[in-house]
């Protein structure tokens, strides 16, 4: 896995979010699997940033650690200073619906509901 970046120069900021030895480990033994092992990474404001590798490789294990919605094994996240996994889950959960917008891989769509 590795990351692609592009910079907006006109708006490059401070750090938004950060990472520091940021892993999720699923099952033990034998069936170990590192889904996400000891990912340190600083994404600043106006910067786009790509997560690229092959399928199994971690990518929505770790945007979902970063979005606020899995807690890891092990490490930190912190957003715009806030280290979200020391928080407890209601007041995550606020900070996230405040500060961070999710589009789905799978969409996430009701299959029995409509909009009119
Ligand atoms: N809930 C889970 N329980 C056990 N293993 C899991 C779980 N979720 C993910 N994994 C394993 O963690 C690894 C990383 O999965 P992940 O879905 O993060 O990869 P990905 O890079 O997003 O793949 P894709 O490109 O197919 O979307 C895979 O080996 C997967 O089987
Ligand atoms: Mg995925």
């Amino acid at each position: 896995m590795k990351r692609n970046t592009g910079l907006r120069p006109e708006s490059m900021g401070s750090e938004i979010i950060r990472t520091e030895g940021l892993s999720k480990y699923y099952g033990d033994g034998e069936a170990l699997v590192k889904s996400v092992d000891q990912v340190s990474l600083s994404i600043r404001k106006g910067e786009i940033t790509a997560i690229v590798g092959k399928s199994g490789s971690g990518k929505t294990t770790l945007l979902h650690m970063m979005g606020g919605l899995e807690p890891p094994t092990k490490g930190r996240v912190l957003l715009d200073g806030s280290p979200l996994y020391e928080m407890n889950d209601s007041r995550r959960t606020k900070f996230r619906r405040e500060r961070i917008g999710f589009i789905f891989q799978k969409f996430q769509l009701i299959p029995d509901m409509t909009i009119r």
